[in-house]
């Protein structure tokens, strides 16, 4: 997770491309398939492979049916964290274990997973059932503690139409009895009968390949024209532009030297593949903005941030973009790459208008910098949206305070579903410079705001809304620092 990259190898010219097949293991066996033969992981599998356990819902990573666990080599050990194979681009798969539902059977019984849905009655249709499997699954491959939380936050992508979840809930508490004294996963559940025995093996064929990853950068070439485009995880552009994705794109998740997250002095630098999860497990980030793991439990679900990095978060300029509001309070600085130039600016002044962004289309986020907060920082983050998780914002907004002796030195508040682009409320953050946190203050910062944000009305709820919905919030997040 360190070090810098070259930025000739995003651009590797056209005559240096070769049709090198990727390879990857799927489920117990080693493929290699075309990256034309499929766009998404989950056409390949059912497709290609006849793997029908995957289900297809909505192809929109919303519902969870087309769960698989990704499987890479981290520090040595095999890492296991799902992902929606709707969404996910072939080409990421390269180098990874891909274990879909086929995979975590046993040839003459249920597994402990399946069991214990069976047990407690929680499977009526079956058609989320895979994908619950497969992520409760991940979840006993996974290092996390054997507690309620942790076992119902891993299936916090997967929706049920029609059990209803408290079934599903119990299932995991006959999981989670089952999981006591789990310290090295993958030996646990094998040596358990959890899951099948291959998955000891996996370790060793992941290092035998590792090397052959590098290959990966023959397919990797300059997007050159409107359609072609840079792919991070892919959980905005599989959404949105399905049609248009072609295997000869750019793709940036799979690739090591950019999955970074370093400290120099107290300056953090994200690399432009770096996801949620990483974030979220991350030491730095962890010791720096302990309150990170609950800012970011708002967003999306465990297999979208598995997925979804912070450039593209920025890119896809979302107005209610919660990684953009975040970074934007912090004043986060990106590195924009491209064949002629390379320059650095701040991400406040990186939103033009509506999608509209100061970038070209050759130009690529190369890194990502931002102050880490020290002890006289207050940072807070705040969502609301119509459902508590899996949800996107009807507002949200992030504030970054220095104080000093009571008094803000320095101020950052950002706010997302009040104008058409992800806004730093630049005059609202001047007025509270210098200020003492008191109700005059709260009162005063409201004002500013209303005089320079333009929410619309939408299915979100009304302009009126949002604006009440912003002056809350703000509240929430000054109101704790009053009498400090
Ligand atoms: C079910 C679901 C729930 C979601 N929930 C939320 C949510 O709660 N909050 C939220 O903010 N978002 C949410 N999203 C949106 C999405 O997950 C995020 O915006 C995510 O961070 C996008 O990252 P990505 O790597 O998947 O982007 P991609 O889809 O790969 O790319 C998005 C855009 O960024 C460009 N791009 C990517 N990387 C770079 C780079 N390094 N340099 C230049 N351009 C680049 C791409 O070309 C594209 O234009 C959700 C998406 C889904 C499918
Ligand atoms: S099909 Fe619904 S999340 Fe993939
Ligand atoms: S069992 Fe039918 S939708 Fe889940």
């Amino acid at each position: 997770m360190s070090g810098f990259p070259k930025v000739e190898n995003y651009f590797l010219p056209l005559n240096k491309i070769k049709a090198t097949n990727l390879h990857f293991i799927l489920n117990e066996k080693e493929v290699k398939p075309l990256p034309s033969e499929a766009e998404t992981v989950l056409d390949y599998i059912r497709s290609v492979q006849n793997l029908k356990g995957t289900k297809i819902g909505c192809r929109e990573g919303d519902c969870g049916a087309c769960t698989i666990l990704v499987g890479d080599l981290q520090d040595g050990s095999v890492r296991y964290r799902s992902m929606t194979s709707c969404l996910m681009p072939l080409v990421n798969a390269h180098g990874k274990h891909i274990v879909t539902v086929e995979g975590v059977n046993f040839p003459d019984r249920l597994n402990l997973v399946q069991q214990a849905m069976a047990d407690s009655g929680a499977t009526q249709c079956g058609f989320c059932t895979p994908g619950f499997v497969v992520s409760l699954a991940g979840y006993c491959l996974s290092n996390q503690d054997a507690t309620k939380e942790n076992a119902i936050a891993a299936i916090d992508g997967n929706i049920c139409r029609c059990t209803g979840y408290k079934s599903i809930e119990r299932a995991t508490d006959i999981i989670n009895e089952q999981l006591k004294g789990k310290n090295d996963p993958i030996e646990f559940v094998v040596k358990n009968k959890i899951l099948p025995e291959y998955f000891s093996e996996i370790k060793e064929k992941l290092q035998q390949i590792s090397e052959e990853t590098k290959s990966l950068i023959e397919i990797i070439k300059r997007p050159e024209a409107a359609n072609k485009f840079f792919v991070g995880g892919g959980t905005d552009l599989y959404v949105q532009r399905h049609g248009d994705m072609k295997e000869d794109n750019s793709f940036l998740f799979n690739r090591r030297e950019l999955n970074f997250i370093s400290k120099e002095k107290n300056t953090c630098f994200l690399g432009p593949a770096v996801t949620v999860s990483d974030l979220r497990t991350s030491e730095i980030i962890t010791t720096a903005i302990p309150q990170f793991q609950n800012f970011s439990k708002l967003v999306s679900s465990t297999p979208i941030r598995n997925m979804a990095t912070i450039a593209g978060n920025f890119v896809n300029a979302s107005p209610i973009g919660d990684f953009s509001i975040f970074f934007l309070a912090l004043d986060a600085q990106i590195e924009l790459d491209s064949i002629e130039k390379k320059r650095t600016i701040p991400l406040r002044k990186f939103y033009k208008g509506y999608k509209q962004l100061d970038k070209t289309l050759d130009e690529i986020i190369s890194r990502i910098s931002f102050e880490l907060p020290s002890k006289n920082t207050y940072l807070n983050f705040e969502k609301i949206s119509k459902r508590t998780h899996l949800d996107i914002a009807s507002v949200n907004t992030a504030i970054c305070l220095n104080i000093e002796n009571g008094i803000i030195q320095k101020a950052g508040l950002s706010a997302g579903g009040v104008g058409p682009i992800p806004m730093f409320l630049e005059k609202t953050s001047t007025y509270l410079q210098g200020k003492k946190i008191n109700n005059d203050t709260i009162s005063g910062a409201i004002e500013t705001m209303k005089t320079e944000i333009s929410p619309i009305g939408d299915v979100r709820g009304s302009a009126a809304y949002k604006t009440l919905l912003l002056e809350q919030l703000i509240k929430a997040h000054l109101m704790p620092l009053l009498n400090n």
